[in-house]
């Protein structure tokens, strides 16, 4: 799966990562009060452009928002459900009670995929290891994955609290693949090889969330695929100049903003940057 990656993940980068091997993607996240006040740029990031399968993230920690919402969207070709962010750092979004503040809060988030389910929509979770790391040490992360009724869960193996230049955790996977009982979990977190993905598949996990690989290259799936024995016949992976110019083309044809175009071009091809 592509993982939602805000000033990227636009419906060029989307369908580019679907061609090349991703089941999945996700669009960045959005406040669903910025959707309920008619916000354009808001409205542009869900917007249906093509059939690549998608799921919308949503930010919000309201269930009341949450069914305005839903009670006026329309699905389209391609939409493939809501995924929860439970895993926004930023101090700003867990002081207002949403991104990876609600991952101790499991009743409520509950509730609102019971609100999304209520309406016929797949509902995910993508969740951190909790804020900090006296939350990581409580477990709050396992109370989510089996107190919420979610069709699948991301688990992004580090706390809010931890820099992207840190590592991942991928310890906690058999723990978590226990805790929700049956239900897929996707692992997320510096995942750029094949070896990993083996490591992970070896712990239950049912897939993986690629992120900052993908910039450097959208084709990173179809690599890892081919070196899993999952594409048979072996697909040809392109280089960066292909991928440049299926990008462009699909940007031009597909339409978005040109600060996200260049955000990915900046980044396309260079070793996976561990800051943004
Ligand atoms: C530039 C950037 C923007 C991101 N935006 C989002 C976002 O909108 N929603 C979200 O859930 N995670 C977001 N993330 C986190 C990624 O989805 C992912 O969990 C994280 O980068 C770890 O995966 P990776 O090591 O494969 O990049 C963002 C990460 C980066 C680097």
């Amino acid at each position: 799966m592509l993982a939602p990656l805000e000033g990227y993940t636009d419906a060029a980068l989307r369908t580019l990562c679907f061609r090349h091997g991703a089941d999945l993607t996700f669009t960045e996240m959005a406040h669903v009060e910025s959707f309920l006040r008619n916000n354009r740029l808001a409205l542009e990031k869900i917007e249906a452009h093509d059939s690549t399968p998608v799921q919308i993230q949503l930010l919000t920690g309201r269930e009341e928002e949450l069914e305005r919402f839903l009670a006026g969207f329309e699905p389209f070709p391609g939409f493939e459900g809501f995924n929860l962010n439970l895993s926004c750092p930023s101090p700003d979004v867990i002081r207002r009670g949403k991104g990876a503040a609600m991952i101790k809060r499991a009743a409520k988030t509950q509730r609102l995929v019971s609100a999304i389910k209520g309406h016929g929509y797949q509902a995910s979770l993508k969740i951190r290891l909790g804020t900090n790391a006296y939350e990581k040490a409580q477990k709050v992360y396992l109370n989510a994955l089996g107190g919420v009724d979610a069709d699948l869960f991301v688990v992004h193996a580090k706390t809010a609290a931890q820099e992207s230049v840190e590592g991942d955790d991928y310890s906690v996977f058999p723990e978590c693949v226990e805790a929700a009982r049956g239900r897929p979990v996707i692992a997320n977190g510096g995942i750029d090889s094949a070896e990993k993905v083996r490591l992970l598949r070896g712990m239950g996990v049912a897939g993986v969330m690629i992120g900052r690989a993908a910039l450097s290259s959208p084709a990173v799936f179809d690599e890892l695929r081919n070196g899993l024995g999952l594409n048979d016949p072996v697909k040809r992976v392109p280089d960066v100049e292909e991928l440049r110019g299926e990008y462009e083309a699909l940007h031009a044809s597909l339409g978005g903003r040109d600060d996200y175009r260049d955000n990915l071009l900046r980044v396309l091809g260079r070793r996976a940057t561990t800051r943004y």
